[in-house]
């Protein structure tokens, strides 16, 4: 970390930035003659970075093993050790800890967070694979400690815990990843260089689609909670409820109390494609006109199938122009245009999920490789000369970014492809499209104001929250206190 990073917070309320003091106050840092802290310590290169996990079941399990392959591989490898394993499951903890027995294990993050502000466990970074719904909290309590976060995607549950989270990121200036691993990919970065490049033309139109249906969560209340599950903290922020039989592991996707359904399972790896190559992430004024077609709305489960369509449109896109459009389908709706390719090559839906039309013809993609059509164009198309890097690893692309940073090395958004500026205006496009079809209405959204109008523009606005119990408001100022608005203990 910068030393001089705690005098020059800027970008965030000063309720926000109380709370970072809240947490720094530890003894991790050292203090100037006036008694602020100002400087975290600088680690050595050959100086393990120290890494708490949160949620290691699932996802969780493989970001460690990834992290630790990635972190190994090479000719210098980087020194990373888990020193904390944080999970509500003891029977997933208890896997975690046969792989690392020496970390300490935490049930409830917020103990985590409690011995990290007490200096009771030295933690250098995090490393977020709860269910969707913890991880605005979790990811703003590292970010309140000062901490660099790994967060899963999508970066959160809710469009209102985006902005939050991106602000505090500003704030907190550490390097951040949305576990997105496929933007480290080689495909990815090709098919932006050739989109960038004008391989297929002026591009009008990007279709992604997913054939997988998580949808039609029901209420089982007569269930008993597993023995291993804390289901209390597996709620987390959320209104308490009964326990739903199988909702944990993955099922919570069904739920839109927990999770949002295929669009939010997928679309943040997906859409990232499209979303990256035609520079939405940086384009200041964006607004996007969303409609939404599925199902009759359920109160409880998401869709077994969605289409989305967000009709793109910001100040330095010329005059006149139609709107970029995207558009999203799942659980075996089919956008027209890939019906149309399909017709004569069968093979294109079902081997990609992503397609750019372009004045000149068209780009298939999907994680690993890419198609250009028609075949006379893919002849005369030139590979272009890369413009951007090829991380040897998503994680390993963070871990260095966090090297950098307990070096006191100069760092910036930049060193990590997902970082959470990128990835939270992300997170907002994709979750704006549940809001839209929730809401039943047209919707237009303003990326830089965060406000929606449009048919319905109420309902949708207040989709664009959810509910917190007592002492869970994801409020910078609260973060570290009960229910009771005492410390946590
Ligand atoms: N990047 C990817 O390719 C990828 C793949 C799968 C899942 N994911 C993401 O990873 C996250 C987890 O998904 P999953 O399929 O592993 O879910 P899961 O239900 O299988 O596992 C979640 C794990 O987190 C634990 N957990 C739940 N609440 C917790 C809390 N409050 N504190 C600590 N631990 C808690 C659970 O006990 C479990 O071990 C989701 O956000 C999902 O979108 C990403």
């Amino acid at each position: 970390m910068n030393r001089r990073r705690f005098l020059q917070i800027s970008g965030f309320s000063l309720a926000a930035t109380s709370a970072l003091w809240s947490c720094q106050t530890s003894s991790r840092q050292r203090s100037s003659s006036d008694g602020r802290p100002i400087a975290k310590y600088g680690r050595a290169r050959d100086q393990s970075l120290r890494i708490a996990c949160i949620g290691v079941g699932g996802r969780g399990l493989d970001n460690l093993n990834e992290l630790l392959a990635e972190c190994d591989a090479g000719p210098q490898p980087q020194f990373v050790e888990i020193s904390a394993l944080c999970d509500v499951d003891l029977n997933m903890l208890d896997i975690a800890a046969t792989r690392i027995p020496n970390a300490k294990r935490y049930r409830d993050f917020r103990l985590l967070y409690r011995d990290i502000q007490s200096g009771a466990i030295e933690i250098d970074a995090v490393v977020i694979s709860t269910p969707d719904h913890t991880h605005a909290f979790a990811t703003a309590m590292a970010l309140a400690c000062g901490l660099p976060v790994y967060c899963e995607k999508p970066l959160t549950h809710t469009v209102a815990e985006a902005r939050t989270i991106a602000a505090m990121a500003r704030a907190a200036k550490v390097p951040t990843q949305m576990g997105t691993q496929i933007h480290a990919g080689n495909n990815y970065r090709t098919v932006v260089e050739l989109i960038r490049s004008g391989a297929i033309g002026e591009v009008s139109f990007a279709d992604c689609w997913d054939n997988r249906s998580w949808c039609c969560g029901q209420l089982t209340p007569s269930a008993l909670v597993p023995a291993s599950l804390d289901w209390d903290l597996w709620q987390g922020p959320t209104l308490p409820s009964a326990y739903i039989k199988d909702i944990a592991p993955a099922n919570w996707r069904r739920y839109w109390k927990y999770g949002s359904g295929t669009l939010g399972d997928m679309a943040c790896h997906i859409l990232d494609l499209p979303f990256w190559a035609l520079g939405l992430g940086e384009q200041n004024g964006l607004r996007a006109e969303i409609g939404a077609d599925g199902p009759a709305v359920d109160s409880v489960g998401c869709p077994a199938s969605l289409e989305v369509s967000w009709a793109l449109k910001w100040p330095s896109r010329i005059a006149g122009k139609d709107p970029l459009i995207l558009r999203w389908f799942d659980g075996g709706k089919v956008s027209p245009t890939v019906q149309e390719l399909s017709a004569k090559d069968k093979q294109n839906y079902a081997r990609f999920n992503t397609l750019f039309q372009g004045s000149k013809g068209f780009l298939l993609s999907n994680y690993d490789e890419h198609l250009i059509l028609p075949g006379a164009l893919a002849e005369k198309v030139v590979a272009p000369v890369p413009t951007l890097t090829r991380p040897a690893g998503h994680h390993l692309e963070w871990i260095n970014a966090v090297r950098a940073w307990t070096m006191d090395l100069p760092t910036n958004f930049a060193m990590t492809g997902s970082n959470f500026q990128y990835a939270s205006r992300l997170t907002e496009l994709v979750l704006c499209g549940a809001v839209a079809y929730r809401s039943q209405g047209s919707i237009t959204y303003d990326f830089e104001s965060g406000v929606i109008s449009g048919t319905n523009a109420k309902r949708a606005t207040e989709l664009m929250t959810a509910p917190s119990r007592d002492g869970w408001a994801l409020d910078p100022n609260s973060l570290f206190l009960d229910a009771n608005g005492l410390k946590i203990r």
